[in-house]
């Protein structure tokens, strides 16, 4: 964030009195009750959608001293495409998206990192792809200050205009806002390269991010060593 998008956000929040939730991430006015009502639904389907009661059948990747990643198919039972359903909606929510569709639903493999308090705090979106296009190191811009200007500059990014060959598109991570920097979307992207393709480990040039945030992208440079 630079300095003109935090004015903005500072002047917005001095003359609504408003608040972000740690927890559920909704910005709300806590002066206003029909916006303190609207946040308490919202962080209760917040908290329904992210716990985890443990399933029948888990299909467990990988697991580590402060949880485990499980994948979800398409095909597997209600319950399991259900939570799937709901965390990724949580992480649309989040990431603005307003369509939440899939590019190919029937193929999508979904990663969930549940954590030793029985919550879901991280998800993975995998889809087949046959070819990418490098987001361009971002050239510096023009000073932007009506907030239009910004949105468009956090989503345009620069894309080169030659395919690469890619196997795996990742069209959605995310990670609970208060358990990121702990490795947990390193070790899910670890995971799909193992478990995505059968017996086939793919490299990290093998996957590819689809329309990253400013978020996502500081973490696949970071990931994929660009
Ligand atoms: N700022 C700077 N560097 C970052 C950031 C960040 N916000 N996030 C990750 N990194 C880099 C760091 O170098 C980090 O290592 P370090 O903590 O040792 O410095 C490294 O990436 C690995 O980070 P992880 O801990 O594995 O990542 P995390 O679990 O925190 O998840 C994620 C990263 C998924 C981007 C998380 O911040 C998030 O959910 N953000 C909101 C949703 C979002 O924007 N998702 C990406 C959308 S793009 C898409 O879906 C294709
Ligand atoms: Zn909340």
């Amino acid at each position: 964030c630079d300095d003109d998008d935090q004015l903005i956000i500072d002047a917005g929040q001095k003359q609504f009195g408003a608040t972000t939730c740690s927890l559920c991430g909704m910005l709300y006015s806590a002066d206003s009750p029909e916006d303190k009502m609207q946040h308490s639904h919202f962080h209760q389907r917040f908290l329904d959608a992210i716990k985890f009661v443990g399933w029948k059948k888990e299909r467990v990747v990988c697991e580590f001293w402060d949880g485990k990643i499980l994948l979800v198919l398409p095909d597997d039972p209600k319950y399991a495409t259900r939570k799937a359903d709901d965390v990724r909606k949580v992480a649309d929510s989040e990431l603005g998206f307003q369509q939440i569709t899939l590019s190919s639903p029937s193929t999508a493999k979904t990663y969930l990192f549940v954590n030793s308090d029985k919550m879901v705090v991280g998800c993975v979106v995998a889809e087949h792809i046959r070819q990418a296009f490098r987001v361009l190191e971002q050239q510096p811009q023009q000073k932007a200050v009506d907030p239009e200007d910004i949105l468009e500059r956090h989503r345009a990014w620069c894309c080169s205009v030659v395919p690469e060959r890619a196997i795996c598109g990742i069209s959605r991570v995310w990670v609970f806002s208060l358990m990121r920097r702990k490795g947990i979307a390193t070790r899910m992207l670890d995971s799909v390269r193992n478990n995505f393709m059968y017996g086939n480990h793919l490299t990290k040039e093998e996957i590819a991010f689809s329309d990253p945030t400013p978020d996502g992208k500081l973490f696949a440079t970071k990931y994929t060593g660009t």
